[in-house]
């Protein structure tokens, strides 16, 4: 087991346990690779699966072991037999709600593109970004940064574990888009660095996975999903709905979270996530729908209805995002497990880039 040199990159520090599952995995993780007993089941039948925090913990303990891994855990965790018995226990009444949640979808005539834009059409969530554009507090904005950090700091690469699934005019949009997402090999640019100065302008922690003991199970539950839907080859299709009903709906919030930021007083640097979102997501949505998941259901017609189901199960999740959050700022509540803490001087390397700006001290007493 090697020590990270750069916390920036992971792995992140084991988070504390949320019921016997998590505290059971959790325990196990911190002693060398074994096998863990077989009734370790505990409940495996929350009431609902999405915003149970012993479940969907577990579920992100496991997967974390193949993106960047945790501090101080052995890498051979990975693929601890045992471990993924009971990683697999927990997809299945995890797909399962999925499943309930949003239906079978069914695939229009006009073919999956148009199912995916009926899809988005009849979304009617709450709109957390109308309310971040033109209401929120920054107590509330930086909440709202703290539970997306645990996707945007590795950003686009659950949607990277279907390249090799895939040949084609699907394989050949999916890395027209993930060249972007990952800044076309230039760190400065990569949409995770990105969402990092903006971390960093917030005067949050910057620290892969920093945030991830403070997100509830809703929010764990919308990277679940993606982790899901990557690690299992036969939900390819639903992989690439998702990530197509992801840029589908991602100008204009966007645009509406970057206009919230300067409305609160924040610079170039902290918009410049959303702002590069709002022209690259409308490039993206149109390759998304139609070269990607259209090239995908040319090749193989079968997988049209996973496609949407991908979509639906994004979309609901992130209705149940949304709904969480604004339900508790209009409870006067804090949407995070425990409130996100004051805010940190600037980096140095940031602040170089930074110079011009408002400072974020400055702006978190305004
Ligand atoms: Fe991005
Ligand atoms: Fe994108």
């Amino acid at each position: 087991m090697s020590e990270p040199t750069d916390r920036r990159y992971g792995p992140a520090t084991l988070p504390g346990e949320r019921g016997p599952l998590s505290a059971a995995v959790v325990e196990a993780l911190r002693r060398p690779p074994h096998d863990l007993p077989a009734d370790l089941g505990v409940d495996l039948d929350p009431v609902d699966p999405i915003t149970d925090e012993d479940l969907q913990l577990t579920l992100f303990l496991c997967y974390e072991l193949h993106y960047r891994g945790w501090l101080g855990v052995h890498e051979s965790w990975e693929w601890q037999p045992t471990l993924l018995a009971l990683r697999a226990r927990c997809e299945r009444v995890f797909e399962a709600a999925l499943r309930r949640l949003v239906g079978a979808p069914s695939v229009p005539a006009a073919g999956v593109a148009a199912g995916l834009a009926e899809l988005i059409a009849a979304d009617d969530g709450p709109s957390l970004a109308a309310t971040l554009q033109r209401r929120a507090g920054l107590a509330q904005f930086r909440e709202f940064v703290v539970h997306r950090s645990v996707y945007h700091l590795r950003e686009a690469d659950p949607h990277s574990w279907a390249l090799p699934r895939l040949g084609g005019p699907a394989k050949a949009a999916l890395v027209e888009i993930q060249t972007d997402e990952y800044g076309n090999g230039r760190l400065d640019r990569m949409h995770a660095e990105l969402f990092r100065r903006t971390l960093d302008r917030l005067g949050l922690d910057t620290g892969y996975g920093a945030h991830v003991d403070v997100a509830p199970a809703v929010t764990l539950a919308t990277n679940n999903l993606m982790s899901l839907f990557g690690l299992h080859r036969r939900l390819r299709g639903a992989l690439l709905g998702h990530l197509a009903a992801f840029e589908m709906t991602s100008s204009l919030p966007n645009r509406r979270y970057g206009n919230g930021l300067r409305r609160l007083g924040f610079d170039e640097v902290a918009t410049r996530f959303y702002d590069e979102h709002v022209e690259a997501d409308a490039v993206h949505e149109q390759i998304a729908a139609h070269d990607m998941c259209g090239g995908l259901v040319r090749v193989e017609p079968a997988l049209a209805p996973d496609v949407l189901f991908g979509a639906a199960a994004g979309l609901a999740v992130d209705r149940l995002f949304a709904a969480h959050l604004l339900d508790s700022w209009a409870a006067g509540r804090s949407s995070l497990r425990t409130p996100a803490p004051p805010a940190l001087p600037p980096t140095v390397s940031l602040v170089v880039a930074a110079s011009a700006a408002v400072s974020p001290s400055q702006a978190v007493t305004a």
